[in-house]
């Protein structure tokens, strides 16, 4: 990096013109730890809101859901807001924040962008979400309110991608002649940015459809099947991807993606997707099954890793988690072709999204969340390596057990089932509160290392 006083403001995302610089080095870094600071403590407030929706809203309501599914033995009594609720909670609360408190943190700051736009956003998206949840659970004024939660996560999204619109590769925004070339990590995110936006406009259309004509404040079964596939693979399962192709050739040492693999992988979902919202849910699971396992090979989660794999400040266990999330994103596809030939009362789709949502999306996020988030937070390393195991263990348990009895329980194979399914949702639950507790930890007690950082260039420049 050489002596601080060498860098230039443009090195450090402060552009000339910016009002933080006054042309000394030491009133330099004092700006970019400000705003480093400002990022970081926005990344804390929406990792704070994806965990709050985690925990409760969405865990704890899918947990009493399940509780009561089990005490009837099926879906039937269960008023299908309160699972949409949970289902709400869980995507866009959870994983939304996390990826839109990534996604904001990521983008290079510019004179207002700091803040004001993501604050805004955050705004927007919590009161979004815990109104939608608060009107799926209670019903009070549920037509209107669905329309204006829905109407503030769409505006939320379209402010997002205006801001990550201003961002541009590095020579075009320099006038260089070459055109730049997008990774595949970034068009995976990018498309699963269109996914999402494709996403919270669905759900505008038919909550309005809903407060106009509908009877209940639930979307109706079929239309929320092809909800639901735009859902997990054209958002959850999409960023996914970007993010793997992005970072696990470097946490696992293995080779980068195979691009011509990865770009088969994405061409096998984004036609299972478009065949899976136009309701043709057959050809749609086979080719989103396609897709998981042509994504396996393509990120080369199969190889032999070709060197120690970066694991410092986490659990050691961390590459075999991410191998067993992939491999329940695969166990997703194939139970979704079993669900979409045979499914007669809502268990082998159940499994299949649980596989996809908490064997995949959520294991991912268990492993990955614990090596970067305190990073992006400026904080050293997670709080504690051994909750992190532990959280990952119950949550595979948790799954595994509630993979394997949903379908036998709901589909009346196996009566015992019934029983084994409460203990599944405790395990799962266990699961995220100690995921919740550990990454609180980190952001309240874990040492700061923004500020250690200052202190050392500070002692450099002076
Ligand atoms: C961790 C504990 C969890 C429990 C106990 C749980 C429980 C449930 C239950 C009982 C249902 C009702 C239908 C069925 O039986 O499949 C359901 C549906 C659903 N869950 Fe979960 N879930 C959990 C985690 C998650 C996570 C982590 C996500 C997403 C990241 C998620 C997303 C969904 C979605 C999208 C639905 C379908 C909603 C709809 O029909 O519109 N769940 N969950």
């Amino acid at each position: 990096m050489g002596t601080v006083a060498q860098i230039k403001p443009a090195q450090m995302g402060l552009g000339q013109a910016s009002p933080d610089f006054d042309g000394n080095a030491t009133d330099l870094i004092k700006a970019v730890v400000a705003r480093e600071r400002l990022k970081s403590l926005m990344l804390r407030a929406w990792i704070g809101a994806g965990l709050f929706f985690m925990a409760l809203p969405g865990t704890l309501m899918g947990f009493s859901n399940l509780l009561a599914i089990s005490a009837h033995h099926g879906l039937s009594n269960l008023p299908a807001s309160w699972i949409q609720g949970h289902g709400h909670a869980q995507v866009f609360g959870w994983i939304g924040s996390f990826v839109l408190g990534i996604g904001f943190y990521s983008q290079p700051a510019r004179r207002g962008t700091v803040l004001r736009i993501p604050l805004t956003c955050f705004v927007l998206w919590t009161s979004g979400v815990a109104t939608r949840w608060a009107a799926n659970i209670y019903g009070w004024h549920w037509r209107s309110l669905f329309v204006v939660s829905a109407s503030f996560e769409m505006i939320a999204i379209l402010l997002f991608i205006a801001a990550a619109s201003d961002h541009k590769l590095p020579e075009a925004s320099q006038g260089g002649q070459t055109k730049p070339r997008m990774e595949l990590w970034m068009v995976s995110v990018l498309l699963s940015t269109v996914g999402l936006l494709a996403l919270v406009i669905f759900n505008l259309v038919e909550c309005i459809r809903l407060a106009i004509d509908g009877t209940e404040r639930a979307f109706p079964h079929g239309l929320d099947q092809r909800y639901l596939a735009l859902l997990a693979w054209g958002f959850l399962v999409l960023v996914v991807w970007g993010f793997s192709a992005r970072w696990l050739p470097t946490f696992l040492a293995i080779r980068k993606p195979d691009e011509r693999l990865f770009r088969i992988a994405l061409v096998f979902n984004l036609t299972g997707v478009g065949l899976g919202v136009s309701g043709w849910a057959r050809p749609a699971t086979i080719l989103m099954a396609a897709s998981a396992v042509a994504i396996v090979f393509a990120l080369h989660l199969t190889d032999r890793h070709h060197g120690a794999a970066k694991v410092q400040g986490i659990h050691k266990s961390f590459p075999t988690f991410i191998r067993l999330a992939y491999a329940w994103l695969v166990t997703a596809g194939l139970m979704g072709i079993w669900a979409a030939f045979q499914d007669h009362h809502g268990g082998i789709w159940g499994a299949s999204r649980h596989a996809l949502t908490v064997g995949f999306a959520a294991t991912m996020v268990f492993a990955i969340g614990p090596r970067i988030l305190p990073h992006f937070a400026g904080i050293y390393s997670i709080f504690s390596k051994r909750l992190m195991f532990v959280s990952l263990l119950l949550l595979q348990t948790g799954c595994a057990l509630r993979v394997l009895s949903e379908p036998l329980a709901y589909e009346g194979l196996l009566p015992f089932a019934w029983k084994t399914l409460p203990v599944s949702g405790m395990l799962e639950l266990s699961a995220v509160l100690v995921f919740a507790i550990n990454i609180a930890l980190t952001f309240a007690l874990g040492r700061s290392a923004c500020a250690a950082r200052y202190r050392t260039e500070n002692a450099v420049v002076s």
